[in-house]
């Protein structure tokens, strides 16, 4: 056989027998069958599930998924916990948490709460609620449940999940280190500084401002007072108890005194009036309660010493600020003179909060930048008429403010409040209003 120069050599005749070419070349043909079976079945299962998610009926968007724990092992929870799932409790597990129930955190309209902590050391507060003859059904109570146990923000308590069974309903939330705002504010030792105080209201105004303007669906929390701001290890607050009006079968849009249990004191003037619509205004009511006690560090309704008088905090503030003299009132309240243009602000804001007619109150996001600064704070109207006259017209809404700025529809910021830039600020210049 002639070789080409250049070109390699064949190789030379191998010794082997055909047989064993021959099996070889099977057993490359039955792995190539077996590779191909394989690829041929993955594919078919791809397209299978493909077929069925194009076909398959979307999840109604009011069905939400909560999730049980009945294994005796607590991992599976703890990775729904990490997963942001509301989880269902036992009876029997609660009990394990709070050690049978032993310390007693406090109690409220809803029922009492509890102290506990789950197995891995996580600290706890379990609401046992009181149960209504009107108790809702075990349904409704998981979709509002779901609800509130998906909504999440920095200044909103965490609802970690519940227990309903044949004969408890109750709540597991996150627990805070500081208790609540209310004792704070009102102990003798006054250990948070005012600067701090402003801070707790700027996030608590967020905290509503979410639960009103940011959730997908609005949620009125009907109960805005101090006991419900709740502080943690670092005393940032956050709002408690959001969702449980609906939990517990009240109305969520209208609502009469006979149906509400809010807190006296702090409920919007249209409770005091039957079959009046009430709209999620009713918290910026309350919150407005609550900044003035924020600013005068004590309870708005004192029983006075020898003669029962009643001496309402918010009155006494219009009537100062009608003299112009909010600024000395802060001072009378104890107020270092650098924090007093933000204590001014503050009570500037708890009276735009609590005008009369709901849709003079600024919505919460609004309230959050008046307290914040940046924006000038136009001059509210006078409120609390409603305490001294009788009938509806009362909390209509405004034709036009004091501040020259006519009031015409709901998100009308420039009726609360106008912007300013800082080079504005620092040469009095304003936006002219025709
Ligand atoms: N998550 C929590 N962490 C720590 N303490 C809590 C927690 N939740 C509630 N508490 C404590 O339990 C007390 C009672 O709370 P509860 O909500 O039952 O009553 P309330 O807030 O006074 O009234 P309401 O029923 O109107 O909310 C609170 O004042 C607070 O000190
Ligand atoms: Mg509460």
């Amino acid at each position: 056989m002639s070789t080409f120069e250049g070109f390699p050599s064949p190789p030379p005749e191998s010794g082997g027998s055909p047989a064993v070419a021959i099996i070889v070349t099977m057993i490359i043909l039955v792995v190539i069958g077996f590779v191909s079976i394989c690829c041929a079945r993955k594919m078919k299962k791809a397209m299978v599930s493909e077929l069925r998610a194009a076909v398959a009926p979307p999840m109604p968007s009011n069905v939400i998924q909560v999730w049980e724990v009945d294994a005796p092992t607590m991992e599976k929870f703890f990775l729904e916990l990490a997963q942001q799932k509301p989880v269902r409790f036992t009876a029997q597990q609660l009990c394990a948490f709070t050690n049978n129930y032993s310390v007693t955190l406090g109690s409220g309209g809803f029922g009492r709460v509890y102290r506990g902590q789950f197995t891995n050391g996580v600290k706890i507060a379990v609401k046992v609620l009181n149960r209504g003859p009107n108790r809702s059904i075990e349904e409704q109570f998981m979709a509002e449940v779901g609800t509130i146990g998906r909504t999440h923000h920095i200044n909103l308590v965490r609802l970690y999940g519940f227990c309903y069974d044949h004969f408890m309903s109750a709540l597991v939330y996150e627990f805070m280190e500081n208790g609540s705002l209310d004792k704070h504010l009102f102990s003798e030792n006054q250990e948070l500084k005012w600067e701090k105080l402003h801070e707790i209201a700027i996030g608590t105004a967020k905290g509503i401002a979410y639960l009103h303007e940011e959730c997908q669906q609005r949620i009125i929390h009907y109960d805005i007072k101090p006991g419900n701001v709740l502080l943690d290890e670092n005393f940032s607050p956050k709002v408690a108890d959001f969702g449980l009006a609906k939990l517990c079968n009240r109305d969520d849009t209208h609502v009469t005194v006979t149906g509400y249990r809010g807190t006296p004191g702090y409920l919007a003037p249209e409770f005091m009036l039957k079959n009046f619509p009430i709209t999620y205004k009713c918290d910026v009511y309350s919150f407005g309660i609550l900044l003035f006690e924020i600013v005068g560090r004590r309870k708005n309704t004192k029983i006075g010493g020898n003669s029962d008088s009643l001496d309402w905090f918010p009155k006494q503030v219009w009537e100062e600020y009608e003299k112009g003299e909010l600024m000395q009132l802060t001072e009378a309240c104890g107020i270092e003179e650098k924090d007093r243009a933000k204590a001014e602000r503050m009570a500037m804001v708890a009276l735009w909060c609590a005008q009369d007619s709901p849709e003079a109150r600024p919505p919460m996001s609004i309230v959050v930048k008046m307290l914040e600064g940046g924006v000038d704070i136009m001059p509210p109207p006078k409120p609390f008429h409603y305490l001294f006259s009788v009938g509806t017209d009362v909390l209509k809404p405004p034709t036009s403010s004091g501040s020259g700025s006519g009031y015409t529809s709901e998100g009308t910021t420039s009726y609360w409040c106008k912007e300013t830039t800082p080079i504005m600020a620092k040469y009095e210049i304003s936006v002219a209003t025709l």
